[in-house]
This record gives structure tokens, sequence and C-alpha cells, in this order.
């Protein structure tokens, strides 16, 4: 048997923008998702998952990723089927064609803008490499679950998938090496639940076509966005929370520029501005999902009740460091 528990994340600023090439800022956070690997008898890649609200989701494929068989809806089969390939992926770049069976326990909310499918999916090939006996090897990890992000939609960034591979908060920007930031001391990155999936693919293509159809008017943003993003580095590494906390702002309406935001997550955003935050927006692919509030200790409680009210969720983020590891 062998276990692997990956990080989720925030992307605190550069969402959607990085897909077209501008640079954004991620940093892993403590939800995890935890998954194990265990030799099958069986020729097939079967795939069992709890969800948040225990209900148990199982997909069974062929070796060669035929569906052969799997429980409750098609929406179980949309969820598992990049896991599978992640696994696939995983023996492919390893040169093994065995049976296996993978349990995934993810305390992350699924569509909500967390990266949960990259975590899981990163989680999954490295327990794979581990039940097979490799050493983890994480670029093979990374590889392997871009294939997964592939199938989630058409166009990823890699963002996602590289914070759960190495953690910590880096710079990113598609097809370079991820700059390793040095993270403040003194920011508390607040996150709220709209308690609304939102679907990420399908969003990131119509930001896709709304770009292609209105060049004039959203090449701006973009450029905008990009430059925003690489200030945003030194504010934080300055520990100027004032003006990151405006540039995050501007994120924000840059974002529902794009048609990304929603009254709820409106309400949220306005609700943690008033009550003290540095600055508030919404993260991930938008349109429900989640957003976070920028703030420090003083203003951490009062804020916090006021998200609680109106929220599915509210949790205190806790950067972490270490990004995929292997028990
Ligand atoms: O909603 P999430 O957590 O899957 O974040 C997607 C981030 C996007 O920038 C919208 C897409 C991407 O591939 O970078």
């Amino acid at each position: 048997m062998a276990r692997a528990l990956a990080p989720s994340k925030i992307i605190i600023a550069g969402e959607h923008f990085v897909v077209e090439g501008e640079p954004a800022i991620a940093s892993a956070i403590d939800l995890f998702a935890d998954v194990t690997a265990e030799e099958s008898y069986e020729n097939a890649i079967r795939i069992e998952s709890v969800d948040l609200d225990n209900r148990k989701h199982v997909i069974k494929s062929t070796l060669n990723e035929r569906i052969i068989d799997y429980t409750g809806k098609e929406k179980t089969k949309k969820t598992l089927r990049p896991i599978l390939r992640a696994v696939r992926k995983t023996m492919d770049f390893l040169n093994v064609n065995t049976g296996i069976d993978i349990y995934i326990n993810s305390k992350i909310p699924p569509s909500a803008g967390l990266g949960s499918s990259a975590a899981v999916a990163v989680a999954a090939s490295a327990a794979t490499m581990k039940l097979l006996g490799f050493e983890l090897n994480k670029e093979t990890v990374w590889k392997a679950a871009f294939e997964a992000e592939r199938i989630v939609h058409k166009n990823p960034s890699g963002i996602d998938i590289t914070i759960s591979t190495y953690g910590g908060m880096i710079l990113y920007k598609k097809g370079e090496k991820p700059v390793i930031l040095k993270r403040s001391e003194k920011a508390i990155f607040l996150i709220a639940y709209t308690g609304k999936r939102m679907p990420t693919g399908k969003i990131v293509e119509e930001v896709l076509n709304l770009k292609k159809s209105f060049p004039e008017i959203i090449n701006p943003l973009y450029i905008s966005a990009g430059a925003l993003t690489k200030k945003l580095v030194d504010y934080l590494k300055n520990e100027d929370l004032v003006n990151a906390g405006k540039l995050l702002n501007i994120n924000h309406e840059l974002l529902s520029a794009l048609g990304l935001s929603t009254f709820k997550i409106d309400l949220l955003v306005n609700i943690a501005r008033k009550k003290g935050a540095y600055g508030a927006k919404l993260t991930g692919a938008g349109k429900g999902g989640v957003m976070f509030a920028l703030v420090d200790k003083d203003s951490l409680e009062r804020v916090k009740e006021a998200l609680t009210k109106r929220a599915k969720f509210v949790y205190e983020a806790k950067i972490v460091d270490e990004g995929v590891k292997v028990f």
C-alpha cells in the first residue's frame, strides 16, 4: 500500500489571464487530497472516492482506460475520468502495466476554485509511483497530472498542478520555470465558499471566446492583469498589505469585467472590504466557487465573523511550503 498527500491552492492573482501567457501568483494551502494506492488482483484500474457528503463514487476501467463500470451518475464518470488518466499516464511514463486500486479521500471542496481535481490527480500519480516501487519523481507526477488536467479543460495553464506538486508560493508563467516567492508573515488569506460549484473548463472557454470576439477591448485587461501581478509580488515581499490589497481589488474588477463574478461573490467581497480587509477578490475560475480576503491578525476575526454569516464555509488558509509527499 502507498499513500500520497497533495495540497490544494488559491490563485492570489492572475487566474484566467495566465491561460494566455500572463503571470499569476498561486499558493499551496492546507486542504489536502489524500490518496491511497493498492495492488489489484484484476487487470483493471479501479478508483474509489468518498465525497465531502460521504457518498461513494467508483469508476473501473481496463488497463487501456476503457471504462467497464461506474457507480451513480454520469457526474461520477466525469469527475473520476481525469484521475484514471493520471494513473494510466504514470504507469506509461514508468513503463509498467498492472492492475491498481486507488482510494481518494479529499478534504477539498470540488469545483470550488481550489484546484481539487489537480490535487487529486497529483496525489494519485504520486501514490501510484510509490506503490510500483519508484522514488517520487515530481517531474513525472507533473506530466501525468497535466494529462489529467487536459481532460478537465482543453487549455490548462498548468498552475494548479504545479502548486500541488511543488507547494509554496510561486509566480507562474505558462511554459516557464516557476519563481518561488518569499511569503509575507503578516498576510492572512481568508477564504469563503459561495456554495456554488462551477465548471472550470466551460468558463475558461467562455473567457477565451470573449477575448476572441472583442480583442481590442479585452486584450488591454490582460496587459493590466500581468502588470498588476508583477507589482503585487513586490508588495507582498515588502509586507505592504495596503497596496497589495488595492491591487487585489483591481484584479477582482478585471475578472468582473470578463463576466466572472456573481451577486454572491460580490456580496462576500464587499462584506470583507467593509469589515476591514486590505482587499478581496474571487479566486479560481469564478462564476461561483470561492473568494478570499487579505487580512492581518487585527482584522481577521471581524472579517471572519461577517463572512461566516453569508458563506457556506469560511477557512483561514495556511500556506504550505511542501508539495506532494508520499508515505
Ligand atoms: O477554478 P480552478 O481552481 O480550477 O482554477 C482554474 C484557474 C484558471 O486560471 C481559470 C485556469 C487555468 O488553467 O489556469
